[in-house]
């Protein structure tokens, strides 16, 4: 393995994760191979359609030429120097990641690894000790397995979707783990990324302020728990503004003045520090739950994630709860809810806030009408089991309605003319859990953790 130069890569699973490290090592001159289960999937990908929707990917796959071939069939995988493990890692009932796609990427894997120098790469977040598992997997399944030809390594994505692109291309850090031949492997193949020797894209420019990452190589435990950590750390963030907001409304202050004044604080730092209406997505709640279960299996209690969660779904009340003080009854009532997606720049639903926040407007009896500038046809697939119209635009969702929510921060929305929409409402009331509108409006307007909109001074940094 010593003299392991990489060239091939293979990339198991074309979602969010895949999708991005496919068009990265393609971009950095390998030859790449995706492949998923999902036929529809490999299907759409080989017609040139990229199946999500995250600014730049399909420019940045278009141009790969062809660096890049997506197949359903796992064959690549004997030709492959390093293998990327990027299947979800959803969670199971009691919080703990359901590793059944891992499983059984590693099985498929385990049919084709040769009798060459191979690396198998895990990207999901995976509980600790995962990549011990997988060696072991492969060991029992590969009939070729050679403990010295073939190494498991952890390089935990730190990506985040609708920035996916400039965060693969210019990370603060790669973190690998694994024994020390692997990680040396997989050093040489982003020697492109840590020179940061490669030209910048289209549209996906280098910072200027950016020089490198920097490379952090560790055990497979310590990386796993790296990327567990960070995530924790980011949402405890979050919760921490919001649970600050709520005291912000009862005592007069404000939110947004607050963190920014903290966030100045150089062991503090803004980023991760807005208030509104918490964190949804596919990583921060499983993730938080993932340590948490791995805590309840060492019977080691974990009470400040757990609060970091309570915090964080509290908030989906707290924008009901501002609705009912002004409505009183929901019954009837024509609610807007403007942004579907958990953030913006992606159309990615999973565990977002609008979803609950619909459910439970419809279950206090009000007519929902929703918009999302790019979510709305998964919304459409995805959640069918919620009552709501969809809206062609904020306009027609904001007609005669009774209030309206901005759930997700889309810089359109903020670019809405919304001196003349509150016109169009029947009760100009708009809860901004997403704390974005920056005029005073001829409207009851309430935000998260502040009295009302404040007009954006200069100094304050978001
Ligand atoms: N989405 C993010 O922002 C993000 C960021 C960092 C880390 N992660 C982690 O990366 C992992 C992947 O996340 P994602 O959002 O890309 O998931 P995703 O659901 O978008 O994609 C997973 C893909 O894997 C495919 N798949 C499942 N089993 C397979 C198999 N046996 N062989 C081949 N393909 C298979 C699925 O069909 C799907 O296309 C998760 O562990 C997640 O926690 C996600």
């Amino acid at each position: 393995m010593r003299s392991h130069v990489p060239s091939r890569i293979a990339v198991v699973g074309t979602g969010y994760v895949g999708l991005g490290t496919a068009g990265l090592l393609a971009h950095l001159g390998y030859r790449v191979t995706g492949i998923d289960i999902d036929p529809d999937k490999i299907a759409q990908l080989q017609r040139g359609v990229v199946p999500i929707h995250e600014p730049g990917l399909d420019l940045l796959l278009a141009s790969q030429e062809d660096r890049i071939t997506w197949t359903t069939d796992y064959q690549a995988v004997a030709e492959a120097d390093v293998i990327f493990i990027c299947v979800g890692t959803p969670p199971g009932p009691d919080g703990t990641p359901d590793l059944r796609y891992v499983t059984g990427a590693a099985r498929s894997i385990a049919a084709y690894l040769g009798d060459r120098p191979q690396v198998i790469v895990n990207k999901s977040t995976v509980p600790i000790g995962t990549g011990d598992f997988l060696q072991r997997l492969l060991e029992d399944h590969a009939p070729q397995f050679d403990e010295t030809r073939h190494r498991v390594a952890s390089n935990p994505e730190f990506l985040r979707e609708g920035t996916a692109l400039a965060d693969s291309l210019y990370p603060d850090r790669i973190v690998l783990g694994g024994h020390p031949e692997a990680v040396e492997v997989l050093a040489r193949l982003y020697g492109p990324l840590i020179e940061q020797s490669f030209t910048a894209p289209q549209g996906i420019g280098r910072p200027d302020s950016y020089s490198r990452p920097a490379v952090v190589r560790t055990t497979l435990q310590s990386a796993e728990m790296i990327k567990y950590a960070a995530n924790a750390f980011l949402a405890l963030k979050i919760s921490f503004a919001n649970e600050i907001a709520g005291l912000c409304e009862r005592v007069g202050a404000d939110i947004q003045e607050v963190t920014t004044g903290i966030g100045l604080d150089g062991r503090i730092g803004h980023r991760f520090l807005q208030a509104g209406l918490g964190w949804g997505g596919s990583c921060f709640g499983k993730d938080t739950q993932g340590l948490i279960s791995a805590g309840r299996e060492h019977a080691y209690p974990m009470p400040i994630l757990q609060a970091a969660i309570d915090v964080n779904y509290r908030q989906r009340n707290v924008v009901v709860e501002k609705l009912l003080r002004h409505l009183k009854s929901l019954k009837g009532k024509r609610i807007a809810v403007l942004g579907m997606a958990f953030k913006p720049n992606t159309d990615d639903l999973r565990d977002a806030p609008a979803h609950d926040l619909i459910a439970r407007l419809h279950q206090l009896g009000a007519t929902v009408l929703a918009h999302d500038p790019v979510a709305m046809p998964r919304a459409e697939r995805e959640w069918s089991h919620l009552t709501y119209t969809a809206a062609p635009d904020p306009a027609t969702a904001l007609r005669r309605a009774d209030a309206a929510i901005i759930a997700t921060e889309w810089e359109e929305y903020a670019l809405l003319n919304w001196r003349d929409l509150v016109g169009t409402m029947r009760q100009p009331l708009v809860v901004d859990a997403r704390n974005m509108l920056r005029e005073t409006l001829p409207a009851q307007v309430e935000q998260i953790g502040r009295e009302s909109v404040q007009v954006q001074k200069e100094a304050v940094l978001v």
